[in-house]
């Protein structure tokens, strides 16, 4: 069992796309996830009652935002009945992330590639550090670069990059390339891999991302509680 937090108090970071893509992933794989929408926008929650509605089945748990006193007994609760619980965090620091971050075993951290960005990301890190200090322990992140550009690596991001290489931070092998699919899946109430190749472009790209950034995931999980 393992509990992966996706926070940036950076709105629009990508952190619910982020969480779906990657509770979508793991299902497919035949894992047992669990999501708590914890974002104020719900989006998870509303694709998950586009899905209810559409009579289709639920391919993981969705638990709507919790109240901030029935943060913890919620992941304790779903951690109990899942593999891989996925908490998509608000956008903002608040008792609430703080609360999941206490009981994470990874934290993902979405950043896009602007300088304006990367130096959010550095205080969605600096957050994950003072929680440590607080509970007396390390809780291991990871930086994800969001909406990668599938082809060119730009003079700003290679910029970021070395800058956030200095700076020591651990970043994910795999990044979320920016894709239609990811988009798509919100606004048809959709699985991937029930996504229409001719009307999403680039499908069969953005299923081979998803899938590596499972797999970046799992081994991160893996390399950390060896
Ligand atoms: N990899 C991607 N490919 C395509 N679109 C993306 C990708 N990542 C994010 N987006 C789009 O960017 C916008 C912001 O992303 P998202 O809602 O995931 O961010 P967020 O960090 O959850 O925001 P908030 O802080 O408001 O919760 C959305 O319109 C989303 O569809
Ligand atoms: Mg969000």
């Amino acid at each position: 069992m393992s509990v992966i937090s996706i926070g940036n108090p950076k709105g629009g970071a990508g952190k619910t796309t982020l969480a779906m893509v990657l509770a979508d992933q793991l299902a497919e794989n035949g894992v047992n996830v669990a999501v708590i929408d914890a974002d104020p926008n719900a989006i998870i929650a509303k694709w998950a009652a586009k899905r209810r509605e559409a009579g289709k089945a639920m391919p993981y748990t969705v638990v709507p935002r919790p109240t901030e006193s029935e943060m913890i007994q919620t992941i304790e609760r779903l951690a109990g009945e899942h593999s891989i619980v996925i908490i998509d965090l608000e956008g903002a620091a608040s008792r609430m992330t703080s609360r999941a971050l206490a009981r994470s075993h990874l934290v993902l951290v979405p950043f896009n590639q602007s300088p304006f960005d990367a130096e959010l990301a550095a205080t969605a890190v600096a957050l994950i550090h003072e929680e440590g200090e607080a509970l007396g322990r390390r809780i291991p992140f990871r930086l994800v670069r969001s909406r990668d550009s599938a082809a060119i690596a730009t003079k700003t991001s290679k910029r970021i990059a070395s800058a956030i290489e200095e700076a020591g931070l651990p970043v994910l092998t795999v990044g979320l390339v920016e894709r239609a699919a990811y988009r798509d899946i919100y606004e048809f109430g959709a699985r991937m891999s029930e996504l229409d190749g001719s009307s999403t472009s680039g499908l069969p790209k953005a299923q081979e991302n998803a899938q590596q950034l499972a797999e970046a995931v799992i081994a991160t999980l893996k390399e950390e509680y060896a």
